[in-house]
Parts: structure tokens; C-alpha cells; sequence
């Protein structure tokens, strides 16, 4: 883990009791309180200030789920979205418990789970619309789960699904390949500084890239060490020009902040350079279908796709050391309201963890 600083009532009925009994194997030491604790808002808006810490009962298992003691979660612009109502009317359902990113032990296992057992360590990337991580226990579907390869930290893995994915289908989405035969491309990453950026720019490197990211003055230095070529602050004329030292144009550019704009990336992309855009405005999302047969220019956007496939392959590059989460900054279980003013901020520098 780099640390960028020089890197949360009811009774348990006995009829779900019975039933949980009956669904559940558990093995070893029984150890499932029958209460837990968990944040959960009850309406949209209200930011942190919202957040309010319940008692609950401990989630009883479907059969293919497992129920993880989380660890660590970690907070992403998508849970705030969801706060904010980015989803609304439909999602999500009140009282809800966000955060969709977490790692810990599996206490207990649903009938039907067939890869897990209790004890193991896990991450699981959680479905965003029922969420449920910041909590000192989540179910989890077996599905969404993938076990921790020896020597990872729980904090390292409980950054990885959201941000971890996204940059990795976004380094994909150009062609990277990480095998060694990639020829490399010259790239630029928006926001090298972020959560999906920090793991991008690494991801990038070990696909043989040529690999300028854009970053705020504080994190400069930071985003060389992850291997950038050449790091441009933002604040800057030649930043938001997007102009490098060598005034060689961008093969492809990953944006991944909102306020990277078409009219700015145009200019900077090869002839038949193209945008794969993690963070569409209304602007680019109008040059999304301006572009969209282009043959020469173009942006698309990349959506995040679960992929348990690619987890793993995260979490051995980051067992192997050539993959780091960095963390922007830990807040124990009964500070979540802090983690999440600082993911809503927007000037993260990596991953914002809870601890419980
Ligand atoms: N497409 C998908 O499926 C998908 C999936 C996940 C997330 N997303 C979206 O992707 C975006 C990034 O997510 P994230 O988790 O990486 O966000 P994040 O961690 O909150 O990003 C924060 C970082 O962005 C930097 N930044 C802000 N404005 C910038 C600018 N104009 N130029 C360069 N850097 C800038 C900040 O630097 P300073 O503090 O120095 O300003 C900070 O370090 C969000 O909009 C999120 O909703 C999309």
C-alpha cells in the first residue's frame, strides 16, 4: 500500500432463525452476532451529514451467498452519486446502506456455495444497487466474490473493485495487452491522481504505454513514482492544454474526471486518436454520438462490467507487487461520515478506506 501522504433495531425473529439454520452451513465456531452495526441514510441528499449509525440484525444468507465480517471498504463517487439521487426514482430503496467495495473473512456459507468456506479471505464487489458494505457484516453472492491471494492486505483488495476494474477495462478498451507483446501507445490519463487514475496509470505502464497523466501540483511527484512518463498539473495553461514536452499528439486519451472536455481532447489526439471516456458529461456525451461512426477522431464511453476474471487478475498483479493501491487516506468504522465527505470532495488522491 502507498499512503499518498509522502500514501456504519430490531430483534431477530426465531422463525429466521430456524430458516438460517436450515440454509446455512455453519462451519467451525458459530460467529454471527445476532446484531451488527451499519450505516444507512433514509432519503436523498443531505451528504454525510445524513449517514446514521443503526443496529441491525446480522443479513440471514440465501444459498448462494456468503457472509463476509468486512474489514475494510472503500468509498467511490458512484455511492455518493446514489446518495445524491443519480438513480432516482428507483434506486435505491430506504433505508439503505451504501458502499459497494469490501474485504474481510467469510463467517458463514449459504448451502449452495461451493468455492468458499469459513475463514477464507475475500473481496467482493458488491451489487451497487443493493450495496450494503458499510456495515460490520454483508451477504454477499458468491458470484461477486474472489478470494484474497496470500500476503494481500484487506485495505489493498477493498480498493480494487469499482476503480480497479474500471481502469483496467479502460487500458483494455485500447488495446493494452500485459503480456509483453504490446507495442505501446502514447497515452494520456485525466485525473492520474484519482482512484480509477492511480490504478490506471500502473496499469498503463505495464502495458508498455507511453504515459502522461494530468494531476493537481500536490500529487505530481506522486504520480511519477506510479511511472508516468510525464505528469502535467491541471491548474496549469500547458495542463489543461493537455500539451506534453515532447508536442507528440495522443494515440488515446482515458479520461476519467468530469471536467475533461471533447473541445480540450480534440485538439490533443493523432489524427485517428480516440477518447475512451470513464466520466461523460453532457458535452461529450453529444460528441459520443457525433462520433460515433467516425473513422478518424472519436470519444466513446466505457462502462464498468463485472468481471470476476478481472479481479483476479488485479489481485495477483497486486500480490506479485506490480500493482499498488494507494490510499488516500483509513477512518475507522466510527468516522465513516469523514471518508465520505472526503470521497464527495472530489480531491481524493487514491482510495478513501473504512476500517471496521
Ligand atoms: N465509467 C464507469 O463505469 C465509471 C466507474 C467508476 C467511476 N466512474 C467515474 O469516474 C470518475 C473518477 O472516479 P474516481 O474514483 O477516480 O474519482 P476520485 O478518486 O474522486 O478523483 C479525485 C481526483 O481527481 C483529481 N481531479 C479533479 N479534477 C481534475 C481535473 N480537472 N484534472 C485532473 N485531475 C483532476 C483530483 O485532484 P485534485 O484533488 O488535485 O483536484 C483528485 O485527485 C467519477 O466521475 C466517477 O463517477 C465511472
Amino acid at each position: 500500500m502507498i499512503c499518498s501522504r509522502a500514501f456504519f433495531s430490531s430483534s431477530i425473529q426465531e422463525s429466521t432463525q430456524a430458516t438460517l439454520a436450515q440454509e446455512v452451513k455453519i462451519m467451525g465456531d458459530p460467529a454471527r452476532p445476532e446484531t451488527m452495526r451499519a450505516v444507512q441514510y433514509s432519503g436523498y441528499g443531505g451528504g454525510a451529514a445524513a449517514l446514521k449509525y443503526v443496529e441491525i440484525p446480522v443479513p440471514s444468507l440465501k444459498k448462494d451467498e456468503v457472509l463476509i465480517k468486512v474489514e475494510a471498504a472503500s468509498i467511490n463517487p458512484a455511492d455518493c452519486n446514489i446518495q445524491k439521487g443519480l438513480l432516482r426514482p428507483f434506486v435505491p430503496r430506504f433505508p439503505f446502506i451504501p458502499v459497494s467495495d469490501v474485504a474481510g473473512e467469510i463467517v458463514e456459507v449459504g448451502a449452495a456455495v461451493s468455492e468458499f468456506k469459513v475463514g477464507d479471505r475475500v473481496v467482493s464487489k458488491l451489487i451497487f444497487w443493493k450495496a450494503g458494505g458499510l456495515a460490520e457484516y454483508v451477504a454477499a453472492s458468491e458470484s461477486v466474490t474472489v478470494a484474497l491471494p496470500a500476503g494481500v492486505s484487506t485495505v489493498d483488495a477493498a480498493g480494487l473493485p469499482v476503480a480497479g476494474l474500471t481502469a483496467l477495462q479502460a487500458v483494455r478498451a485500447i488495446g493494452t495487452k500485459f503480456d509483453g507483446t504490446g507495442s505501446g501507445s502514447n497515452i494520456l490519463i485525466t485525473a492520474g491522481s484519482g482512484g480509477i487514475g492511480t490504478y490506471a496509470v500502473q496499469l498503463a505502464k505495464l502495458g508498455n504505454h507511453n504515459v502522461t497523466a494530468t494531476c493537481g501540483a500536490r500529487n505530481l511527484e506522486l504520480v511519477a513514482d506510479m511511472g508516468a512518463d510525464e505528469v502535467l498539473d491541471y491548474k496549469t495553461p500547458e495542463g489543461a492544454a493537455l500539451k506534453n514536452n515532447s508536442g507528440k499528439k495522443y494515440d488515446y486519451i482515458v479520461n476519467t474526471t468530469n471536467a475533461g472536455k471533447w473541445s480540450a481532447f480534440k485538439p490533443a489526439l493523432s489524427s485517428h486518436g480516440r477518447v475512451v471516456d470513464l466520466a461523460p458529461n453532457l458535452a461529450n456525451f453529444v460528441a459520443s454520438m457525433l462520433t460515433l461512426f467516425s473513422k478518424k477522431k472519436k470519444l466513446s464511453t466505457v462502462l464498468l462490467s463485472l468481471g470476476m476474471e478481472d479481479l483476479r487478475f488485479l489481485l495477483e498483479l497486486v500480490k506479485e507487487g506490480k500493482l499498488k493501491t494507494v490510499v488516500d487516506s483509513r477512518h475507522p468504522f466510527d468516522k465513516a461520515a469523514d471518508a465520505w465527505e472526503k470521497s464527495m470532495s472530489g480531491h481524493a488522491t487514491g482510495k478513501v478506506i473504512v476500517e471496521m
